[in-house]
């Protein structure tokens, strides 16, 4: 009994001194060119910062909190456009009427199965993913194609994306003959972020990005205006954002004693979810996964009686599964480690160590 109230002190002790321990931006309150910029980032943290999403851009503005005008993030011109998934999926399949050209039709619709390069601004019909339903929703009013992407941002998940022939011939039997032409999730641009994730995340602000002079390449979150972007000159010194840890699911399937010493090789560890923010990044990743539930850095510690995570904090901040029987009497059988599902909720669940999962390892600017 004393041992019992020992440890729910030493809990609460430990857990009133840990507080937001992994920040994903660090505002840089130095001048400096976009290229100066970004080599500090990949000195210090990992590297410009990414926006991947608006939850993304809110964290930034945050962290930044209003001070200058002009910001710079990882986004840059390169010279090539590049066709890009609204969703941020890397373009694999593609199934053009006629391939595209150099034009500034820059958005794509499905016309009779196939795909066409159409003028972002024209107003079509359009079909949103809905990841939470799995579902495609079609919607038959006349939307430019940023009003359609900004539509099934903000009630479903996104445009849809077309990943091979089943995809297109499932959403060509939805359009069915009723629309000519919908929008697809499937535009170019040209920029590119540092770090060369797929990000298809834009947050324009109004008649941007303009160009201006011919020689406005790199962009800046303007912070009185909402933190929308504009592009710039290169050349100009602002302050900046860096961002540090990120995540990565990595597809194999290992045990978790087998993922703890993968993670440890080649990044840093297995994640540790101490946090909200932390459970969101989380999220962000298991997309990615193959199996039903994604190993966390969280294992039991039965002598103890107590959750810890791998780096060996007790568990304060908590997203278990309801049913999950979590205390007591695992010392028994298997040793057992928290997973997370990769679908609905994204709760833990507690599992037997020797089940082979996908995982996430958490990776700094050393990798
Ligand atoms: C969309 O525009 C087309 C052609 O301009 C028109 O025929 C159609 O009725 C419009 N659809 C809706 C739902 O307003
Ligand atoms: C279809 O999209 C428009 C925006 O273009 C929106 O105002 C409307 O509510 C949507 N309709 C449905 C049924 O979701
Ligand atoms: C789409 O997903 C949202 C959550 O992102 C959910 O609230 C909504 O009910 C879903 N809509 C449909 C039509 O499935
Ligand atoms: C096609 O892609 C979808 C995901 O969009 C996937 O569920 C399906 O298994 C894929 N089908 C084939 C034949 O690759
Ligand atoms: C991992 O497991 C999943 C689900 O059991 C399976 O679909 C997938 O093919 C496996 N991946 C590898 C690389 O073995």
């Amino acid at each position: 009994m004393a041992q019992i109230l020992y440890f729910s002190l030493l809990v609460i002790a430990l857990c009133s001194l840990s507080e937001g321990i992994q920040r994903r931006y660090h505002y840089i309150n130095i001048n400096k060119t976009w290229t100066e910029a970004q080599r500090y980032c990949r000195e210090k943290y990992t590297d410009l910062a990414t926006v991947n999403n608006i939850n993304d851009m809110n964290e930034l503005k945050k962290t930044v909190n209003n001070k200058p005008m002009y910001v710079w993030i990882g986004l840059k011109r390169t010279d090539v456009y590049k066709w890009r998934w609204s969703l941020g999926d890397p373009v694999k399949y593609l199934n053009w009427e006629t391939e595209p050209s150099n034009d500034t039709n820059n958005c794509a619709v499905m016309r009779n199965g196939k795909w066409h390069q159409q003028k972002c601004n024209d107003k079509l019909g359009f079909i949103c993913y809905n990841d939470s339903s799995k579902s495609y929703i079609i919607n038959t009013s006349n939307t430019t194609w940023s009003e359609a992407q900004s539509f099934c941002r903000q009630y479903h998940t996104d445009l849809i994306s077309v990943r091979n022939q089943t995809d297109n011939q499932l959403i060509h039997n939805i359009i069915n003959d009723h629309y000519t032409s919908v929008w697809i999730g499937l535009f170019r641009d040209w920029w590119e972020w540092s770090d060369n994730t797929d990000s298809a995340f834009r947050y324009w602000d109004s008649v941007q990005p303009d160009n201006q002079g011919g020689s406005e390449d790199c962009i800046v979150a303007k912070m009185t205006h909402e933190g929308k972007w504009h592009d710039i000159s290169c050349s100009d010194s602002y302050t900046f954002v860096c961002h540090e840890v990120e995540l990565i699911l990595i597809q194999k399937n290992l045990s978790w004693t087998e993922a703890v010493r993968y993670c440890r090789e080649n990044h840093v560890d297995l994640v540790s979810v101490d946090s909200q923010e932390i459970q969101l990044m989380v999220t962000e990743v298991l997309h990615q996964a193959w199996t039903a539930e994604v190993w966390l850095g969280l294992h039991y510690y039965c002598l103890m009686n107590l959750w810890i995570w791998v780096r060996g904090e007790v568990v304060c901040y908590q997203n278990w599964a309801p049913w999950v029987q979590i205390q007591l009497n695992h010392c028994s059988g298997e040793h057992r480690a928290g997973a997370v599902q990769s679908g609905g909720d994204h709760k833990w669940i507690s599992l037997p160590r020797s089940q082979e999962l996908n995982f996430i390892c958490t990776r700094n600017k050393e990798n």
